[in-house]
């Protein structure tokens, strides 16, 4: 089980002293969410950001791409410190080339749904991944509200892929919902909002009480 929070919701003008409190606070991996404006109505940064604070951390860089044509970044964010590449089905005409060319760097590979996209369109290439990115809030904003209806989706992928297989789950997911996310299937939680909007330290350690992390 892990716990990766979404610097989504940080302080960028003190990114630097955030990221290193979520280490020291004994988060496992950084969730970074990259957004262009165009796949989702939200932007972010990109890779130069990600290359700064690779330098003053040692935590698993989960960068979600929320991006359309992803696989024209993938080596771009692999040179910047990336550990894992997630990007989205609905964003790539050829799935499994997305993946393959993630794999040729030699990191790990996920593939994120939207929460109105059907499971089974990921299902062929699930062998091919390490991981599957469960959306559980429409992307591009942090502070929205866990959709329950992606509970179904955590539950069936976990039933198909055993114990082994890294489900993570991104939105919504605070204190009060953990516990039950985790109980559908997920074992890595991305948290934005409930880990950023109050004293850091404080809220990871609430976060892993709830969840027995
Ligand atoms: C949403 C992002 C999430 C977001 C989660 O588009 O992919 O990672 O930061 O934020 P919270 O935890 O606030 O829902
Ligand atoms: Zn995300």
């Amino acid at each position: 089980m892990k716990l990766a929070p979404s610097i989504l919701s940080a302080d960028f003008g003190i990114l630097k002293e955030q990221v290193q409190e979520v280490e020291e606070s004994g988060a496992e991996w950084l969730h970074i969410d990259v957004m262009d404006g165009h796949f989702v109505p939200n932007i972010t940064f990109g890779p130069v950001v990600v290359k700064s604070i690779r330098r003053y951390t040692k935590l698993f860089f989960d960068v979600h791409l929320m991006i359309c044509n992803p696989e024209k970044y993938i080596e771009e964010f692999v040179k910047a410190g990336a550990d894992s590449i997630t990007f989205h089905a609905e964003a790539v005409e050829d799935i499994e080339a997305c993946i393959e060319l993630i794999k040729s760097f030699h990191i790990k590979a996920g593939i994120a749904i939207n929460p109105d996209t059907d499971v089974e369109i990921i299902v062929p290439y699930l062998d091919m991944i390490d991981m599957v990115l469960i959306m559980s809030v429409h992307p591009g904003f942090g502070g929205q509200k866990y959709i329950s209806e992606v509970d179904e989706k955590i539950r069936y992928l976990r039933k198909i892929k055993g114990d082994e297989f890294d489900i993570e789950v991104d939105g919504g997911i605070n204190s009060q919902n953990i516990a039950h996310i985790i109980g559908c299937g997920a074992n890595i939680i991305v948290a934005g909002s409930a880990v950023f909007e109050d004293d850091i330290e404080k809220s990871i350690a609430a976060l892993k009480e709830a969840s027995n992390i």
